[in-house]
């Protein structure tokens, strides 16, 4: 099983991803934890190239392919095999991030993303997608009061976030076979609860 995690940066997938994997973990379920942009060698090297806030000359084809060739090279390298040994993949983003990022937000050609989407995935689809759901201004919310210094992906504008929200918003709309959308304001253990019953059902049929 392949299960993904969408949502704007600070919407709370990575600490989802992180309670699910420790849940199924503690059951024995075989199950490993990723997140894109990285999870090989190559693709986190490829990561810090996309992230680099002095890559300000960075052209949207190239942000666009950079995210695309991490995505082929774990998809192959990593995904894929162990899907095959029967465990469940839990990836922290994945190609519709691609979509809401680069296309809705960017200023790449939805066909254009779409193709190159499935190409790199090689075909492959999840099983189950949770878009945990943040308002732009929730998330900026969140940002401030994090001291870190922001990546170049976080150094956007709020026009470029609202059209990714949206952009998430009509990719669940037009895939609600795989999609369960989460009010990310709920509690985190609320979310958590959530989101272990919906992959408990799939689990067990
Ligand atoms: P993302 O991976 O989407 O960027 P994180 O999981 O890193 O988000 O969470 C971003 C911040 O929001 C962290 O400080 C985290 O502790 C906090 N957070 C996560 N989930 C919630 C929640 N449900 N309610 C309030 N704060 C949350
Ligand atoms: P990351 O630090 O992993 O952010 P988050 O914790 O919010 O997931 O940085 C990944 C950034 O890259 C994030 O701003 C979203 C962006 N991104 C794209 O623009 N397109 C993509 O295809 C992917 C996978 C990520």
């Amino acid at each position: 099983m392949f299960i993904t995690f969408e949502g704007l940066d600070f919407s709370g997938k990575s600490t989802q991803a992180k309670l699910l994997y420790e849940y199924l973990k503690k059951h024995k379920v075989k199950c490993i934890l990723l997140r894109e942009p990285g999870g090989t060698a190559i693709s986190e090297k490829v990561r810090e190239i996309i992230l680099d806030r002095e890559h300000i000359e960075m052209t949207p084809l190239t942000e666009f392919m950079l995210f695309s060739a991490s995505r082929s090279q774990l998809v192959s390298q990593v995904i894929k095999p162990h899907l095959k040994k029967g465990y469940v993949v839990i990836c922290d983003r994945y190609y519709d991030s691609s979509i809401a990022y680069q296309s809705f937000g960017g200023k790449m050609e939805l066909n254009h993303v779409l193709q190159v989407n499935n190409i790199a995935a090689g075909g492959l689809v999840p099983d189950i997608t949770f878009l945990i759901e943040i308002t732009p201004k929730a998330a900026f919310a969140r940002a401030s009061s994090r001291r870190n210094s922001k990546d170049r992906m976080e150094n956007k504008n709020t026009a470029f976030y609202n059209k990714v929200y949206k952009g998430f918003k009509e990719i669940a709309a037009k895939n609600r076979k795989r999609y369960t959308v989460i009010n990310g304001t709920l509690s985190i253990d609320r979310i958590h609860n959530i989101i272990i019953s919906i992959v408990n059902k799939k689990l067990s049929k």
